[in-house]
């Protein structure tokens, strides 16, 4: 028999987690939302686990309206006005714990991951620069020299005609060109996914694999700070390691050390390099804070283009009047397809606008802000001091609001783009905008990215005719902060008139 002492310890303890979680429940019991999600996370884990965030958050604001409870400290709100308010860059707003997980090699921060404000600005001035492309770099020679990869590998590889079958897995081909891009953008070279086309260092595979595990390890910062403490921390990837993250870290850190010891990368290469890293180093970035910037570079930039590369092949191939239209637009505007050409394409900028709204990039990620101290009122409701908003928990619900877009909200229609009135036009973009974030939260690459795809679309379109290999079921993804593809497969045949890539190269 337990002694009454013990006993008396257990109740007391329990009747303090009670008193906690009352507590808790009751400083946001005017906002609406299930009752289960106030009283504990676990709610919001399981919908995390499953793999449909998006889909849950959309119907919780069908049901409770713009602002919604998810858990004991935890709302998200979508009301597009509200979110640009609390994002916008004079905003009181900072990032809240759950950013902690943005701390990608665990022992050091990234723009991304600093919480204090000061140290968050002054990095930002280090960075900015070589995102802006503002030390001379060419991020359009970056994504040329990509696309020419894709376009070799698809036409040496990848052609089918009549007398044989050569499927394309686009999901993990979008995967191996965005990786590829980033590493030109980034450190001057591509990392030999395309050229190997495998994915040589399972760093795709293990990432895809991990995020459903940050997702919800992002709900509990105090657990995602635990892994990064001895001893878990040794279970960590690092630099050195055969596959995964630390295959990858040691390639770009190769780069580095070349380059803070003003070694050439190779014995041949003695031009001055003009790449995201040379615009770190130029700012004043050590090796170890080139490592975390580059890390989140290769993290931020790659998964979210592929998966606007393949949400906007996906759509064109649901739907073929949207295809047709924009192959007319390609074929009759013959030009370089150099930026100052793909971006003066109406239907073509439409239809990328139109694919990253079906399905934004960045699909269910709550990317947490903290209501400041003196609190705030969001949507009506006077919200506490310290409270996390989700705000990019909300964004697939924007994206595919009827409200704002209509009863086809859920269709991909780009001409709602080119029909829209000066007003429309004006609302739809601040909903929009969302895709990529506003103000100091924005996305540091999105310029880069729309460059990337309005060029891929442009290229693939005009070069190849695509057909899905199971109509029915063309793709299988879930989501997990991003879209987790799992297959995407065509059968791709050249479009008659279009030369061999080995032709037509010197004209990409
Ligand atoms: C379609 C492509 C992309 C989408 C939809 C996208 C979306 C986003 C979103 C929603 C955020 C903000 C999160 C927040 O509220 O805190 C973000 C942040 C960021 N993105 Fe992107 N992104 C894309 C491509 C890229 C690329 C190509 C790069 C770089 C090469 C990049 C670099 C970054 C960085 C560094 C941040 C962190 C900014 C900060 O916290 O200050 N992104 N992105």
């Amino acid at each position: 028999m337990a002694s009454p002492l013990v006993l008396y310890a257990l109740a007391a303890l329990f009747l303090y987690a009670v008193c906690r979680v009352a507590v808790k429940w009751f400083r946001l019991r005017h906002i609406p939302g299930p009752r289960y999600h106030g009283i504990s996370l676990l709610p919001l884990v399981y919908k995390c686990w499953r793999g449909r965030l998006h889909e849950d958050l959309r119907k919780l604001f069908d049901t409770y309206g713009p602002i919604v409870r998810i858990g004991p400290n935890e709302i998200v709100c979508n009301d597009v006005p509200t979110m640009h308010r609390i994002l916008g860059s004079k905003s009181p707003y900072n990032k809240a714990q759950w950013f902690v997980i943005a701390r990608l090699n665990g022992d050091g921060d990234t723009v991304q991951s600093m919480f204090d404000k000061e140290q968050r600005s002054t990095r930002m001035a280090q960075v900015l620069p070589g995102y802006a492309g503002k030390d001379g770099q060419s991020f359009e020679g970056c994504i040329d020299r990509a696309i020419a990869s894709l376009v070799h590998l698809i036409d040496t590889k990848y052609i089918s005609t009549g007398t044989e079958f050569r499927p394309l897995d686009l999901a993990s081909r979008f995967g191996f060109f965005s990786m590829d891009m980033v590493g030109e953008v980034a450190v001057g070279q591509q990392f030999g996914f395309m050229a190997e086309d495998r994915d040589w260092s399972n760093i795709l595979h293990t990432y895809d694999m991990m995020l459903p595990i940050i997702q919800i390890l992002g709900n509990y910062p105090w657990l995602a700070k635990m892994t990064y403490r001895w001893p878990i921390s040794l279970l960590l990837p690092k630099e050195g390691d055969g596959t995964g993250f630390g295959a990858a870290t040691s390639v770009y850190m190769r780069v580095i050390d070349s380059r803070l010891s003003q070694q050439a990368p190779s014995p041949k290469d003695t031009k001055p390099k003009h790449d995201m890293l040379q615009s770190f180093i130029a700012h004043g970035l050590g090796r170890e804070e080139l490592k975390h910037e580059m890390s989140l570079v290769f993290l931020a930039g790659s998964d979210t283009t592929a998966n606007a590369l393949r949400a906007a092949f996906l759509c064109l191939l649901s739907n073929p009047a949207a295809l047709a239209r924009l192959r007319a637009e390609v074929d009759g505007n013959a030009g370089a397809g150099t930026s100052a050409h793909v971006n003066t394409l109406p239907y073509l900028n439409a239809a990328v606008h139109e694919a990253l709204r079906v399905y934004p990039s960045v699909s269910s990620s709550l990317f947490h802000k903290e209501v400041p101290a003196r609190g705030d009122t969001l949507a009506g409701r006077f919200v506490p001091g310290g409270t996390s908003v989700g705000t990019g928990g909300a964004v697939f619900a924007v994206c595919r609001s009827r409200a704002i877009w209509g009863d086809d909200a859920d269709v991909f229609r780009p001409e709602r783009w080119l029909e829209a009135d000066e007003g429309e036009l004006a609302e739809m973009e601040a909903a929009w905008g969302l895709v990529f974030s506003v103000g100091q939260f924005r996305c540091l690459g999105k310029q880069l990215a729309l460059l990337a795809l309005r060029k891929v679309v442009y290229e693939l379109v005009r070069r190849y005719d695509f057909q899905a290999v199971d109509p029915a079921r063309p793709a299988s993804f879930f989501s997990a902060i991003v879209w987790v593809w799992q297959r995407f497969e065509v059968r791709v045949t050249r479009r008659e008139g279009q030369r061999s890539s080995s032709t037509a190269m010197a004209g990409l």
